[in-house]
This record gives C-alpha cells, sequence and structure tokens, in this order.
C-alpha cells in the first residue's frame, strides 16, 4: 500500500482527494500499487468535511510518517511550500506540484535535492493546467532543436477576454466569475498583469534550454491596457488580442522570453482558443510545430496532472528521472526583450497615412475611420517600434496602441 500526503486543501487540493477516490481503481491498476491518501495539510477547520478525519495542521505529522512515499503539493506561493518540499524530499519522499510560483523560482534547487535523495520533484500541473506538456517537451520531443514554444498559458485572462469580447461582459465581472469558478490566483493580480504566465514560461524556459530562467528576467506585460476598440479592429482585420507567453532561440544562442499581449492572425489556431482553454505551440527542427490544446485552470483539470504525477512517483518508486535544469548564476543568456522582431500594429490618433508612411516605412493600413489610423508594420524590432513611436509623437501624431503580431 502506497500512503500519500496532499499539502494544501484549496481548490487543487480538494481536487487531488476528490478525483483519487472517484478513480481509485484504476489509478491503483496504473500504479501498480494499492493507494490511499493518509494525509492532507491545511491550518484551517473543515467541519463535515468527508475527509476531515485526514486533516492535519502540521508538516511533522507527515515528515515523521515512514509510511507516506509521495506528496502532492498543493500550497501556492513559494513559503511554506519551499520549506515543506524540501524537507520531504530530503527525507526521500517525492513532490508532485501544481505550484507554478515556487517551481519557476526554486526549481533548480529542489531538481537536484530530490536526485541527491534518490526521489523526485515533479510539475507537470504547474503549467497548463490540464494538458500534458512537461513531460511531452522532455521525453516525446526530446530528439528535436526546439526553436520557439508560444502559448496563451494563462487561463484566467483568457476567460476574461473571451468574455469582454464575447459576451460583452465587463472586466470587473468576468474577473469575479473567474474568481468564483477557482480559476484565478489568489491574488488575482499575478493572472491580469501577467505574472502567472510569466512563471509558467519560465519553467518551459529552464526545462527546454536547461538553464533556471528567473521570473525577474522576463519582460512581463498583462491584460489591462487592452483597449475593446483595437480588439475590434483587429478582429475585423483578421485576428485576436491573447496574452502570449513565447520563448524563442536566437542565432547567438540567447533565449528570448517575453509575456505580452500579441496580436494573433486568424490563420495561427491559437487565436481560436478561448475561455478557460490553453494552447502550447512548439516550434521544432523534427516536428515542425505541434500544438497542444486542453483547460489550463480549474479544479479537476489541474487535479489530473496532479494526480498523473503522485501515480509516476508510486510506480516508479526509487527511479530518478532526468526532468532537471542546471542553476544560472547570471542571466547573460537571456536577450533583451527590445530585440524582438515582429510585426507591429501601431493605432494613433490624428495625422495622414502620408504623415505615418514617412516615419515608420511600409505600412500596411486596416482602419482609417473617425480620425483615426490603425496599421502594420514590417517586421522590425521593439526597439525600432518604439524609435517609430517617438518620432510620431514628436509630430504631433497621438499614439493609442502599439501591439506586436505572433508569426504563424
Ligand atoms: N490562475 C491560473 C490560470 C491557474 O488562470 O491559469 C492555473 O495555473
Amino acid at each position: 500500500m502506497s500512503k500519500f500526503a496532499v499539502l494544501g486543501y484549496g481548490v487543487v487540493g480538494s481536487g487531488v482527494v476528490e478525483l483519487f477516490y472517484k478513480n481509485r481503481e484504476k489509478i491503483e491498476e496504473k500504479a501498480g500499487h494499492k493507494m490511499d491518501v493518509k494525509y492532507i495539510l491545511d491550518i484551517r477547520d473543515f467541519p463535515g468535511d468527508p475527509y476531515e478525519d485526514k486533516l492535519v495542521k502540521s508538516i511533522d505529522d507527515i515528515l515523521n510518517d515512514n509510511e507516506i512515499t509521495a506528496v502532492a503539493e498543493c500550497m501556492g506561493g513559494v513559503e511554506p511550500a519551499f520549506t515543506f518540499t524540501k524537507q520531504c524530499l530530503s527525507k526521500g519522499i517525492s513532490v508532485s506540484t501544481s505550484n507554478k510560483e515556487l517551481v519557476a523560482a526554486k526549481g533548480d534547487i529542489l531538481l537536484e535535492l530530490a536526485k541527491e535523495n534518490n526521489c523526485n520533484y515533479f510539475f507537470e500541473a504547474s503549467v497548463g493546467g490540464a494538458i500534458p506538456i512537461i513531460r511531452p517537451l522532455h521525453k516525446c520531443l526530446a530528439a528535436n532543436s526546439i526553436s520557439e514554444v508560444a502559448g496563451i498559458l494563462n487561463g484566467t485572462t483568457n476567460f476574461i477576454l473571451t468574455k469582454m469580447i464575447n459576451d460583452g461582459m465587463k472586466f470587473d465581472d468576468a474577473l469575479k466569475l473567474a474568481q468564483e469558478l477557482g480559476y484565478a490566483e489568489r491574488n488575482p493580480e499575478a493572472d491580469v498583469e501577467g505574472h502567472d504566465a510569466c512563471r509558467k514560461i519560465c519553467i518551459i524556459s529552464s526545462l527546454v534550454y536547461g538553464k533556471h530562467v528567473y521570473p525577474e528576467n522576463v519582460y512581463t506585460k498583462g491584460i489591462t491596457d487592452i483597449k475593446l476598440e483595437d480588439v475590434q479592429i483587429v478582429n475585423n482585420w483578421g485576428g485576436s488580442i491573447k496574452l502570449i507567453a513565447k520563448v524563442s532561440k536566437l542565432d547567438n544562442g540567447n533565449i528570448l522570453p517575453t509575456v505580452m499581449p500579441m496580436i494573433v492572425p486568424f490563420s495561427n489556431l491559437m487565436s481560436r482558443v478561448d475561455d478557460v482553454f490553453n494552447a502550447v505551440m512548439v516550434y521544432g527542427d523534427g516536428i515542425d510545430k505541434t500544438m497542444f490544446y486542453g483547460r489550463g485552470a480549474g479544479k479537476l483539470p489541474t487535479a489530473s496532472a496532479v494526480l498523473a504525477d503522485v501515480i509516476e512517483s508510486v510506480k516508479h518508486d526509487r527511479t530518478v528521472f532526468s526532468q532537471m535544469w542546471a542553476s544560472s548564476s547570471d542571466n547573460s543568456f537571456v536577450e533583451d526583450y527590445k530585440n524582438l522582431q515582429a510585426q507591429m500594429y501601431f493605432r494613433t490618433e490624428s495625422g495622414s497615412k502620408n504623415e505615418v508612411t514617412c516615419i515608420a516605412g511600409n505600412a500596411e493600413f486596416i482602419y482609417d475611420e473617425n480620425n483615426q489610423l490603425a496599421f502594420l508594420t514590417d517586421v522590425i524590432s521593439i526597439k525600432d517600434a518604439q524609435n517609430i513611436a517617438d518620432k510620431l509623437s514628436a509630430n504631433g501624431i497621438k499614439i493609442v496602441s502599439v501591439i506586436p503580431v505572433l508569426g504563424e
């Protein structure tokens, strides 16, 4: 019998317990062992909960019980999750986590610690909710040289954007609904300001390119500045505005990770990824491109990924997987985001097409109404786009929006 503990009895933790008991027989069959949840750690009380007898308030109850061989960490946040995870791994207890903040901040340390103690630190649930993406990137696509990974990695913001655009819902109401459905972070600023997507692209970047990428080194912009007028203009042109987290490998050997709203042309399947769904497009020399799609947040979708890792821990007890990356003491391999190359969308007020063309060079005008112009440039760098914006402003042309366009 393999007994495991669940740390944190919030949305994801309670989903892990619920899904385990719902599918226990199948899970045991796949793990090749009888299994049970022995403890649930949470500082809160849950009177009347069907698993109330399993609730404990101290991590020591779990650490001091030699029957525990695996833990599902669903607490979120860096502390105390970091301390508890280190304590478990140091005892040889494998940890499976949905905690992207912790993996993005301390993944290198925890992976090394797991290896030293002959156990595993798994984090499939930390990126893309239900979507299998960590193991496919590490294993199934291992023969490729990956040139880019681009994704919609935050369910809450994609849900908010979809509700605002398709149902005319106000931002605050859409966010409230996302919170009620259990999609949003405890502090939803992490979703709307792009920090959650940033943590996820850091995890993907670290895994794919082999060195720890820290969130503070990744340019991150959320969705709060997106204007409905741009959404409509872009939609009429043939695209959607999405919060895109991406990382590219550059010819100089550096990597360029960013999180920002981008225009996704309808020819790119990600333009059609709506609601809480996430998608990850992987570009490699063998595969060309492969897209992964599924529910990116929510109780059972995330629990499904956590439990899959718990099953893997139980099934392969004492087998240490190579899914890891090196620590990085400097960030010189992370390129300045201003060197990102893309077509740029500008919306301006006042100014003629002639004036704009003189400053911006080639411009494809896609809107010309109400004294406003919207146009797309050739592929240029963000640095060049800023120069164009400065020159337009210096000529009395007001810049309303600048949004990069995602390629195919
Ligand atoms: N708040 C996150 C999201 C939860 O909306 O994507 C899943 O990581």
